[in-house]
């Protein structure tokens, strides 16, 4: 248990289905565990398929709890608030629908939004939607939550996956998420079309487990990275125990 008062919120959204949210979930949740933090998975979609990843070869591979918390629905939040006292940071899986109480609950009270979303046509075209709603939800909660956008199946290597990126790059109310550092020259952080992600859940894993996903590691690294700065949170756990 952390001795942390309040859990991180980390709210992995897009109502388009098969955008990569739950792959964006566990990759994310479980490098931060393997770094130390204290992380919960909440799974907010009835098909429970991070709660799936989390509970394969018995739940020895993931360094996460795991948590079903759809079945809360509209009293999410109150339960959110307990486990937000026995954790450092949350993840939670939303569900491919708006019509799941549980996910407007989650984004009300989300320390950041992370919208996962393939470059195909139809996937960049259902963003629109998913931006909305998220912008709807800061204006309701009267918070300032930061939402980014993650290319996921991306082929950087390809012109159309290129140019789509260039568009949502253009988007400054919601960008896509850029490495830390130097202003000019920050890099998009995506995850690249890669076997090591379907396979990583195989085992209940992520990519770190798997050999010869070095590239893949990669890519998650940077992506927690992003996202831990955002949050104002250390690079490790281990860290945050030595400021103390
Ligand atoms: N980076 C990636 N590389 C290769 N395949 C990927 C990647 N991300 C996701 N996929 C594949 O795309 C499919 C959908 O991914 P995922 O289950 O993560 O999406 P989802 O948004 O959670 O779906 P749902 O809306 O059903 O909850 C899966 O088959 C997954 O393995
Ligand atoms: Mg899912």
């Amino acid at each position: 248990m952390s001795n942390n008062p309040q859990a991180k919120i980390i709210t992995v959204f897009n109502e388009k289905g098969g955008s990569g949210k739950t792959t964006t979930t566990c990759q994310l949740a479980g490098t931060l565990g393997i770094r130390g933090y204290d992380v919960l998975v909440a799974d907010l979609d009835p098909q429970e398929s991070s709660a799936k990843w989390l509970a394969q070869r018995g739940g020895v591979n993931f360094k996460a709890t795991s948590w079903t918390g759809h079945r809360y629905g509209e009293n999410l939040n109150a339960q959110l608030e307990t486990q937000s006292t026995k954790h450092e940071i949350i993840v939670l899986d939303c569900a491919p629908s708006v019509e799941q109480p549980a996910t407007w609950q989650a984004l009300l009270v989300s320390d950041l939004v992370i919208i996962p979303t393939k470059l195909n046509p139809p996937d960049i075209a259902a963003l629109h939607a998913a931006k909305l709603l998220v912008k709807k939800a800061i204006e309701m909660s009267g918070r300032k939550i930061p939402a980014r956008v993650v290319p996921v199946a991306a082929r950087m290597h390809m012109t159309d996956d290129r140019k789509a990126v260039g568009d949502l790059l253009a988007d400054t109310a919601f960008p896509v998420l850029t490495q830390r550092g130097d202003r000019k020259n920050r890099e998009v952080v995506s995850l690249g079309d890669r076997k090591a992600y379907t396979r990583s859940m195989l085992i209940g894993a992520t990519a770190h487990s798997l050999r010869g996903s070095e590239d893949s590691v990669r890519e998650i690294e940077e992506m927690v990275d992003a996202i831990l700065n955002i949050l104002g949170l250390p690079d490790t756990a281990a860290a945050t125990e030595g400021q103390s």
